[in-house]
């Protein structure tokens, strides 16, 4: 899959498969998070931003209610579903993403008769990048403009975590939503998820003769099922069992009392939350002050939080980490949430080469599936590009 996403590419196949000129492109990027993980849904910090991979849309309105909708990488053809017999429970595959804002934009009152729609994305899907985020911005971007519905950014992300949560069935937060929507070319997003109020972080990391390289572990996560559910689980249950209305509650002077009253588990997970959210706060501050150079430890004692505390590593992602980190990673740590997907090296330049290969080599060691490995930087955030 190329990274390079030409809106021309993505128009002329649109009138290849309709046969009309769509209405206009739009695209949304993928993110990787920086720092604060799991932190989204417990009314947290979280500092993510948008990368050079995106996912874009042809959209033509046509009359009736029927839409038709195809993609550059699904296998099932043209797909047509009549709109007015949309339900959360019919939609599957990758066509949910796409119907499950319809549908959340339909529930609020806006307006969306028949469409056609081709789906691109450049965004490596399963590879803990937010494929879906990016889809659902896109989607919620375009219809946005095409009905002159008025909606907020804030108002478009609660839209695609709605269509998350309530259609795809995974119970996530607004990081990926807010990444996609709310970045700018060569910044982080500084997001307060209790109130969604943000901040955008300059994020110079060529200035700083330094870049973050992504390590796309091919281990895949499902976020619908499993792991991540129990995690928020648990997060839900410190905070009944501590009497706050969300682990946003606790600081770190609050931990010690914590740890009597929970069972150790229990408590493991709270701690990393609670603790993830400092460093959130931590990184920013020392952004400001000192640049991306002196960030690095703080991603590594997010990245061991994770493993050790909130058990939502995996030993591709440690192995990934430990290999960058002992070839010249400032800091590294696993993005996203967990149990596969890709870890992030903050890397001097000049060390990409060397990390890269070192990482290729450590995983043919260990018998692992050969990772993929590239650079990512701060881009721009959901827009028309044509
Ligand atoms: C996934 C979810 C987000 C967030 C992260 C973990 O990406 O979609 O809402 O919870 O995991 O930080």
């Amino acid at each position: 899959m190329s990274a390079s996403l030409d809106p021309a590419f993505v128009a002329a196949s649109f009138e290849k498969t309709f046969g009309e000129t769509p209405d206009g492109v739009w695209a949304a990027p993928g993110r990787v998070n920086l720092i604060g993980e799991h932190t989204d849904y417990n009314e947290g910090f979280v500092l993510p931003f948008a990368i050079d991979r995106a996912a874009a849309v042809a959209i033509r309105r046509r009359e009736g209610s029927t839409a038709r909708l195809v993609s550059s990488f699904g296998d099932q053809g043209v797909v047509t579903v009549d709109l007015d017999g949309l339900s959360q429970d019919t939609m599957s595959g990758w066509t949910a993403y796409p119907l499950g804002v319809v549908w959340v934009l339909r529930q609020m009152g806006v307006e969306i008769g028949g469409f056609d729609l081709y789906l691109h994305s450049t965004v490596p899907s399963g590879a803990g990048l937010s494929s879906s985020a990016a889809i659902e911005c896109a989607v919620a971007t375009a219809f946005n403009e095409l009905q002159g519905a008025g909606l907020s950014l804030n108002e478009l992300v609660l839209v695609g975590q709605r269509a998350e949560n309530e259609v795809v069935g995974a119970p996530t937060g607004i990081l990926d939503q807010s990444a996609s929507l709310l970045s700018t070319d060569g910044h982080a997003v500084f997001l307060d998820c209790r109130t969604q109020e943000s901040k955008l972080v300059p994020l110079d990391l060529a200035a700083a003769g330094l870049l973050i390289l992504v390590v796309d572990t091919k281990v895949t996560h499902a976020h619908a099922t499993g792991g991540y559910a129990a995690r928020r689980a648990s997060c839900e249950l410190g905070a009944e069992v501590l009497g706050v209305a969300s682990l946003r509650d606790v600081d770190a002077a609050g931990l010690p009392e914590a740890a009597g009253l929970l069972d150790e588990e229990t408590f493991r997970r709270v701690r990393h939350i609670v603790t993830e959210n400092q460093r959130v706060l931590d990184t920013v501050a020392v952004l400001d002050d000192a640049g991306p150079a002196a960030i690095g430890g703080l991603l590594t004692a997010s990245h061991a939080s994770m493993r050790d505390d909130f058990e939502i590593s995996c030993p591709e992602l440690d192995l990934a980490v430990d290999t960058a980190l002992a070839h010249g990673a400032l800091g590294a740590r696993m993005t996203g949430g967990g149990f596969g997907g890709s870890a992030i090296a903050l890397i001097p330049v000049a060390s990409q080469a060397a990390v890269g290969a070192a990482v290729l080599a450590a995983f043919a060691d260990a018998g692992f599936t050969a990772p993929d490995i590239f650079a990512v930087s701060p881009a721009p955030g959901a827009r028309k590009i044509s």
